[in-house]
C-alpha cells in the first residue's frame, strides 16, 4: 500500500537532477532552491516511490493525505549536538554575564567540567528521560535526523553510560540518530597534570569498550587552546581510524589552532566551529573534496557565538570561495542551550549575511553529507527517507530566519508517518 500527500503548493529541496556525487550544495550553488510547485509525494515502506505535479493515478487501496496548499520542505539536519545531559548551567550563565569568560569558568573547573560531574551523578534512566524529551521538541520543531555526542562522561563508565543512552534514543525514536564518541572532550581534573595518561585511558580503556558494544558512529576531540592539541588529536585519530571509525572534529573555536589542519589530515568528515578560521584553512577544506574520503564539511556553530558573544564562523566570505558550509545547533548546556534550528537559521543570516537559502541548504542536504546520509536524508527525491515538514507560512525558506523564535513548522513526518510527541 502507499501513501500519497497530494495538494502540495510547492515541495522545496528537491534532489536536483544535476546533483554531484554527494548530492550537497557548494558556493553559490547554496542560494539555488530545487523546487516543484502544484506537487505530490507517493511513499511506501517509508520512502518516497515518486514526486510529480499535479495528481498522481490513485488504486483503491492507496492512501491519500491532502495536504492543503502548504508547502513541504525536507526535514531538517542537526549534526552537532551534546543533548544528552544532566543539568542545565545557568549559573556559569550569570557568571558570563557578569564578564567571566566561557574559558576562565573551564579554568576554574566548572564548564564541561560541572557537566561531568553532574551527569555521574544521574541515573541512565533519568538522562534518556531528560534526553527524550529534548528530541521530542527538536522533532516539533523540524529537525528529523540528529548527531549526539557524549563527552559529559570523561571516564569509562559514564562514557558508557551516555553512549547507552544515545543507543536508547535511536531505538525509541523514528528518526536517524547518529552517535559520536567524545571522550576527548576536556581532561577530567585528576588528569590536568599528566593530559596524556588520560589519553593513554582513552585508546586503551574506552575506544575498545565502545567499539566492542557497537556503541558509536563516529568520534570526536576537542582539538582547541586549553583542550587537546593538534599532536593528542592526531594520536587518538591514528588509533581510532585502526577500528574504521571516522571523525567529526571540534576545531578553531578558541582560535587558529590547527584544527582544520588535523581534521584535513585525518580524513574527518567536518570539522566544526570555526569560529577562527582563515584563506589557508579554506583552501584545505577546499582540497579535500577532491579526496575520495568526501571532503571535511565546514560547520559553523552560530548558537555558540551568540551565547558566549565570541566571533561568528566566517561562513560569508566561506560560501563566497565556494566551499558547502553546514550549520548545526551544537545543543548544549554550556554554549549553546539553542535547540531549534529555525533559531540557528536566523542567527545566521542576520549574523554571518547568509541568505535564507544558503541557510536552508545549510540545515538540510549539507548537513546531511558531514553525517555521509546525503542519500538518506537533506533532499527529497526518489529512494530518500520520506521525512519531511508541512510548514504553516508560504514562502517558507525566507520566513523561517525571519520570524525568529517563532516555530512555523506545523506537522512532521518520519518514513511517511505523522509524529506526535
Ligand atoms: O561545542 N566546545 C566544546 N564543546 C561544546 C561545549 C560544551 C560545554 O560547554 O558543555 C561546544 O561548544
Ligand atoms: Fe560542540
Amino acid at each position: 500500500m502507499s501513501t500519497i500527500f497530494t495538494n502540495i503548493s510547492k515541495i522545496h529541496g528537491l534532489m536536483s537532477p544535476e546533483r554531484n556525487k554527494f548530492n550537497l550544495k557548494f558556493g553559490q550553488e547554496m542560494s539555488q532552491v530545487d523546487c516543484l510547485s502544484d506537487a505530490y509525494i507517493k511513499v511506501e515502506n517509508g520512502r518516497i516511490l515518486e514526486i510529480g505535479s499535479g495528481m498522481p493515478e490513485l488504486k483503491d487501496e492507496d492512501q491519500v493525505i491532502d495536504l492543503q496548499g502548504k508547502e513541504v520542505l525536507p526535514g531538517f539536519v542537526d549534526s552537532h549536538t551534546h543533548l544528552v545531559f544532566a543539568a542545565p548551567r545557568h549559573e556559569e550563565f550569570s557568571l558570563r554575564i557578569k564578564g567571566a569568560s566561557y574559558e576562565e569558568i573551564a579554568e576554574a573547573g566548572g564548564g564541561i567540567l560541572n557537566s561531568a560531574a553532574k551527569l555521574r551523578l544521574m541515573s541512565e534512566d533519568e538522562l534518556f528521560d531528560h534526553a527524550s524529551e529534548r528530541v521530542k521538541s527538536m522533532i516539533l520543531h523540524g529537525t528529523t535526523c540528529i548527531e549526539i555526542k557524549s563527552g559529559y562522561g570523561l571516564s569509562v563508565d559514564s562514557e558508557l553510560k551516555m553512549l547507552r543512552v544515545i543507543k536508547r534514543l535511536k531505538e525509541a525514536f523514528p528518526i536517524l540518530i547518529k552517535a559520536t564518541f567524545l571522550g576527548a572532550h576536556a581532561f577530567p581534573k585528576e588528569f590536568k597534570q599528566q593530559p596524556d595518561a588520560y589519553i593513554d585511558l582513552i585508546l586503551r580503556d574506552m575506544l575498545p569498550a565502545v567499539i566492542a558494544d557497537d556503541l558509536a558512529d563516529h568520534i570526536d576531540v576537542f582539538c582547541d587552546r586549553g583542550f587537546f592539541t593538534q599532536e593528542q588529536t592526531e594520536r587518538i585519530l591514528t588509533q581510532s581510524q585502526k577500528y574504521g571509525l571516522p571523525s567529526k572534529i571540534h576545531g578553531n573555536e578558541l582560535g587558529l589552532t590547527g584544527g582544520v589542519q588535523v581534521a584535513v589530515k585525518m580524513e574527518s568528515w567536518s570539522v566544526d566551529h570555526l569560529e577562527h578560521c582563515s584563506e589557508v584553512e579554506f583552501e584545505l577544506m577546499r582540497d579535500s573534496f577532491s579526496h575520495e574520503y568526501g571532503g571535511t564539511m565546514p560547520v559553523a556553530l552560530p548558537g555558540t557565538s551568540y551565547f558566549l558573544g565570541i566571533p561568528y564562523a566566517p561562513t560569508r566570505k566561506m560560501i563566497d570561495f565556494g566551499l558547502p558550509v553546514v550549520l548545526a545547533t551544537d545543543f548544549n548546556p554550556g554554549s549553546s542551550p539553542i535547540h531549534s534550528l529555525q533559531n540557528i537559521a536566523s542567527l545566521a543570516c542576520t549574523q554571518m549575511k547568509m541568505l535564507p537559502e544558503e541557510v536552508f541548504h545549510a540545515i538540510t542536504c549539507n548537513a546531511a553529507h558531514s553525517l555521509r546520509l546525503g542519500n538518506e536524508v537533506g533532499s527529497l527525491g526518489i529512494g530518500m527517507r520520506a521525512d519531511f515538514l508541512v510548514m504553516k507560512t508560504r514562502d517558507s525558506i525566507k520566513t523561517i530566519p525571519y520570524f525568529m523564535g517563532q516555530n512555523q513548522v506545523e506537522r512532521v513526518f518520519i518514513e511517511g508517518q505523522e509524529f506526535f510527541a
